[in-house]
């Protein structure tokens, strides 16, 4: 369903709509019960002449089981929440698979930093990839993201993946994510970090190995160039 509305581009995706869904079901039809009897007694015991308005405490049995049964029903609704949400939180938040790449994610007023290994695979060396609101990856491949700020909080945002999480300036905080199938979709910010949030968006290119490669090979400077040219 909200797969229509924004397609589900990660693992994980999946998971989180049917989450979400789960909840707006057991909650919707909560909703619907509880405005259904609102109006109903509204209108069965509304003002008629000649009959004087009855004060409820709602302390005997027989009332007071209309708050306890439906009570105990949303405390089932609730529990299922709670196994579905836990599972999933494990899955993406405290669960971390084994990366086949590691990525950093630097966000700033108002721009993303995205540096990825050069050829020799190792991040923090002379031949990584820096490159500006645009974030290119490979599908089918598990990465980890190293998410930092370097001012103030901003939230690293792609909606594709239903991944969103905090960028906190001092922490270097770890996530992962695995897509499905290539495109070009949105990231953006989503914690408001100051008068350029709005406009503090990006794109993330997931590409097939072949286009990845090409892509790698295009942009990395080779290490012994960097180094001589220092
Ligand atoms: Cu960065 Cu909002």
């Amino acid at each position: 369903m909200i797969e229509s509305h924004l397609p589900a581009v990660s693992t994980y995706a999946k998971d989180i709509d049917s989450l979400i869904l789960l909840i707006g079901v057991l909650v919707g039809f909560w909703f619907f019960v509880c405005q259904g009897m609102f109006f109903w007694l509204m209108f069965k015991f509304r003002a008629r002449e000649g009959h004087r308005t009855t004060y409820v405490t709602g302390e005997e049995k027989e009332l007071a089981r209309w708050v306890h049964i439906p009570h105990y029903l949303v405390l089932v609704c609730d529990l299922f929440i709670i196994v579905g949400a836990v599972r999933v939180w494990y899955d993406v938040k405290q669960n971390l698979p084994e990366p086949d790449a590691t990525v950093r994610v630097i966000g700033q007023q108002w721009a993303w930093t995205f540096v990825q290994p050069g050829p020799d695979g190792q991040l923090d060396t002379p031949d990584d990839i820096r490159t500006v609101d645009n974030l290119h990856i490979e599908v089918g491949k598990t990465y980890h993201y190293k998410l930092e700020s370097k001012d103030v909080l901003h939230n690293f945002s792609v909606p594709v993946f239903r991944l969103k999480q905090d960028a906190v300036p001092g922490r270097v905080i770890t996530g992962w994510f695995e897509a499905t199938r290539t495109g070009e979709f949105d990231i953006q910010c989503a914690e408001i970090c100051g008068i350029g949030h709005g406009i503090m968006k990006g794109r993330i290119k997931i590409q097939s190995p072949e286009e990845h490669s090409a892509w790698m090979a295009q942009n990395s400077t080779p290490a012994i160039a960097t180094a001589s040219a220092e």
